[in-house]
């Protein structure tokens, strides 16, 4: 006769193993293994069996769903266009950054055309209601809880069928009913199972919020990323108190769409114009550079700086933040490859301004001109951009979308391009220089020489 097995299995993200051990060598967490008990291989399990139809596609019946917008465009807009009903979305961030007050703010407008409950688990009714009134976000269609069993939280979901249901936090909900511990990531990863059924047999929207540390590791949100159909972060920028929305995983839509807010005493603040707050920093002063990068759907503007200066050190530090570190150093290397200019036995320090990652090489010719306006202590004329491509060979190349680039820069103010001698361009108002070569590029430079 077959025997029952027992197996090991850890409490905390569910690895297997037949011998106990006191480490999991898949998450590393200590004395979490617990004993289970399986059934024979090979023995007959009685399991429901379902019979399974196929079809050919052009026999699917589909409707065309429309989207749960919001009235606040920069997140309507990142999420592609409005929520897409019956998905399952992430929310996450830095504990602190914002995840509940924008929750609270979308769910607000969200609730004068739908049914919206909001579960909140980490925050008691008391709390919620002194941010809402705070916040002015108090309409009479949006309902609260604070149950945080997720088997309750299902069930009545089931039963009332709301438009849009909000977690806020999924690690601060429990699932009675099985073996992984409270706030493990098996628990969350099986929380996550059970909301994503929901909201496709139900045709629930649901946004589920959770933050991560500081890392961006943690047990958490980070393992249920490839479950659910969208993952949006939420970051913070500190000098101006902005915060950005970032999708980073979109089914519905594209990603890296970028959506800007600023945090006041009112709660979150669209910033429908981000580029008109980047380009009233410029200085132009000699380092700096103006260029444009796309992020998602549209041209972000921003000042590359630079300052180089005669190391004495045996070996010039390189200090580079904002863009890959790589290219800058690539490109310190053209320039002193084909202009014989010592950039070698030069500090370089890079940055871009506004805490922004720029991994596009459409900014190669940005940071080409901010290393030679720093070397010679020229600026760039003001109220110029570099939009440009740099190859080994010292060549300026063209660089894709330029209309979106420039039609963007014109907006606000910019009247002179420079770029790429082969650039087709379809309209600018602007004056546009055009260069063959690095070498050309000294001539911005004459003076200083
Ligand atoms: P919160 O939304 O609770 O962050 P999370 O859910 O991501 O943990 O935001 C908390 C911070 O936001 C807190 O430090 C106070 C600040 N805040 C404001 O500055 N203005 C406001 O109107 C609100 C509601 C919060
Ligand atoms: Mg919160």
């Amino acid at each position: 006769m077959s025997k029952q097995k027992t197996t090991f299995s850890c409490t905390n993200c569910t690895y297997q193993t037949i011998k106990w051990i006191g480490c999991c060598p898949e998450c590393k967490e200590w004395n979490s293994f617990t004993e289970i008990t399986v059934g024979p291989l090979g023995t007959k399990k009685q399991t429901t069996r379902e019979n399974i139809r196929l079809v050919q596609l052009n026999t699917v019946q589909t409707k065309e769903r429309e989207r749960l917008k919001s009235g606040i465009k920069e997140w309507d807009r990142v999420v592609g266009g409005g929520i897409m009903p019956s998905s399952l979305i992430i929310l996450t961030g830095d504990p602190g950054i914002g995840k509940s007050t924008l929750l609270l703010q979308i769910c607000n407008e969200l609730a004068k055309e739908y049914m919206v409950y909001y579960f909140s688990t980490e925050e008691s009714l008391g709390q919620v209601k002194q941010r809402a009134q705070r916040l002015q976000c108090t309409h009479d269609k949006l309902l609260f809880s604070d149950q945080s069993n997720l088997e309750s939280i299902i069930q009545t979901a089931q039963e009332h069928k709301p438009d849009i249901l909000i977690i806020d936090s999924i690690q601060n909900c429990y699932l009675a009913d099985t073996q992984a511990i409270p706030g493990s990531i098996g628990q969350l990863r099986e929380s996550a199972f059970h909301l994503m059924r929901l909201a496709k047999e139900h045709d629930i929207s649901i946004i589920i919020s959770g933050h991560i540390t500081k890392e961006g590791t943690m047990a958490g949100p980070k393992t249920l990323e490839h479950m659910v159909d969208a993952v949006f972060y939420l970051q913070g920028e500190d000098r101006w108190q902005t915060r950005v929305l970032r999708s980073v995983k979109n089914r519905f839509g594209t990603i890296n769409e970028l959506g800007f807010f600023q945090m006041d005493e009112h709660g979150l603040q669209e910033v429908p114009n981000i580029n008109q707050q980047l380009i009233a920093e410029i200085s132009y002063s000699p380092g700096s550079v103006l260029v444009s990068f796309i992020e998602g759907s549209r041209p972000i503007l921003l000042e590359l700086q630079a300052l180089t200066i005669e190391s004495k050190l045996a070996i010039p530090q390189r200090v580079v933040s904002g863009v890959d570190h790589k290219q800058v150093v690539l490109i310190a290397a053209i320039l002193q490859k084909y202009l014989h200019i010592k950039l070698s036995v030069h500090d370089i320090f890079f940055k871009v301004s506004g805490g922004f990652k720029i991994k596009s090489s459409c900014a190669d010719l940005g940071i080409a001109l901010a290393l030679l306006s720093s070397y010679f202590q020229q600026p760039l004329p003001e109220k110029s951009i570099a939009l440009g491509e740099i190859s080994l060979t010292g060549q300026i190349k063209p660089i894709n979308q330029i209309g979106m680039h420039i039609h963007e820069a014109e907006k606000f103010g910019i009247e002179q391009i420079f770029v790429a001698k082969n650039q087709q361009i379809e309209r600018a108002n602007s004056t546009v220089k055009r260069f063959t070569n690095v070498y050309e590029l000294l001539k911005l430079f004459e003076a200083g020489q």
